[in-house]
């Protein structure tokens, strides 16, 4: 069964957990360039949804919504003291291609619930499932997300989103055989490359589920379980190279300088985010079409990149 078989839309979204997510709007707003979401997702009692003047993307629980394009939102800071990943929501194009998925996990007896009309309005979808991965990180499958005005940074920043998704994920795994049957064989990703390093040989595993060469990464280094970074691609090298300007300027703690990467050709650098794991900004990734073949590489870059080795991979907290 091939991706188009499956409808995936890409990563959707994602939330994470921040102690203070005001401050995780600084970062987001004024290194990354996102914007606050002009309408937070929440129960619409009356039907529709209103700007709420002020508010600058906080929700009344204290959650932080971020903007990167036409989508409502594509990035959620929730309060909690343990930072890191709360879930990643992987986007089905049609209500078929949803039922389909969740008819997959019941076939492959893998716990899925729909969610509950109070879920559905908190991330603005028609469709909502909750899994969960092996490793107990929660997935989120759905269809159907609000749409609402045009990004406009004040940065300047553009991001590739639509057909392709927010960008990509890398979690840690501690299985990647576990973790390859689940996503390959149940949410029927595909891989387009993996690098073998480690004690064990174990590294890792690039998986698409669009013609973003990947949308989830998984990286075996050892027992630890979460996210190790997060990537959202600019729409140009200097949208790139203007981010860079601006996290240097922050001071914010730069863990891999400008590169291009071997793979999927993406020229990008790493920060630490505010919460436990990196964001990457990039440009210029490649798109795999139908005549792609999966391929092992040997070292992940062409140049640069300069502190990105499998030393440097390890969970920061
Ligand atoms: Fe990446």
């Amino acid at each position: 069964m091939g991706t188009d078989d499956r409808g995936w839309n890409g990563l959707g979204y994602a939330g994470v957990f921040a102690p203070d997510p005001v401050a995780w709007r600084a970062f987001a707003t004024g290194v990354c360039g996102f914007v606050p979401a002009e309408i937070v997702p929440g129960p619409r009692p009356q039907g529709i949804a209103l700007p709420t003047p002020g508010a600058e993307g906080l929700a009344a629980d204290g959650t932080c919504y971020l903007k990167l394009d036409r989508r409502q939102w594509r990035l959620a800071v929730h309060p909690g003291e343990t930072p890191g990943l709360a879930y990643l929501g992987f986007e089905l194009r049609t209500e078929r291609a949803f039922d389909r998925q969740v008819e997959r996990l019941v076939d492959e007896k893998i716990e899925v619930r729909e969610g509950t009309q109070a879920e559905r309005d908190a991330r603005g979808v028609d469709r909502l499932a909750v899994v969960q991965d092996p490793f107990g990180h929660r997935l989120e499958l759905f269809q159907g997300p609000i749409i609402d005005g045009p990004f406009v940074s004040p940065t300047g920043i553009a991001f590739e989103t639509g057909s392709l998704g927010m960008g990509h994920a890398v979690l840690f795994v501690a299985d990647i055989e576990a973790a390859l049957a689940f996503y390959r064989g149940v949410l029927g990703f595909q891989r387009s490359d993996y690098m073998v390093f480690g004690p064990e040989g174990r590294g890792i595993h690039f998986l698409r589920c669009t013609a973003r060469h990947h949308s989830l990464a998984l990286l075996q280094i050892g027992p630890p379980s979460g996210l190790q970074h997060l990537m959202f691609e600019a729409t140009s090298i200097d949208g790139v190279g203007r981010a860079l300007d601006r996290a240097l300027q922050a001071g914010v703690p730069i863990s891999s300088g400008l590169g291009r990467h071997r793979n999927d050709g993406i020229l990008s650098f790493y920060m630490h985010g505010p919460s436990g794991f990196d964001v990457e900004i990039g440009w210029g990734g490649v798109l795999c079409g139908e005549d792609w073949s999966e391929r092992q590489f040997a070292g992940g870059d062409d140049w640069g990149h300069h502190g990105l080795v499998a030393d440097s991979l390890q969970p920061r907290r």
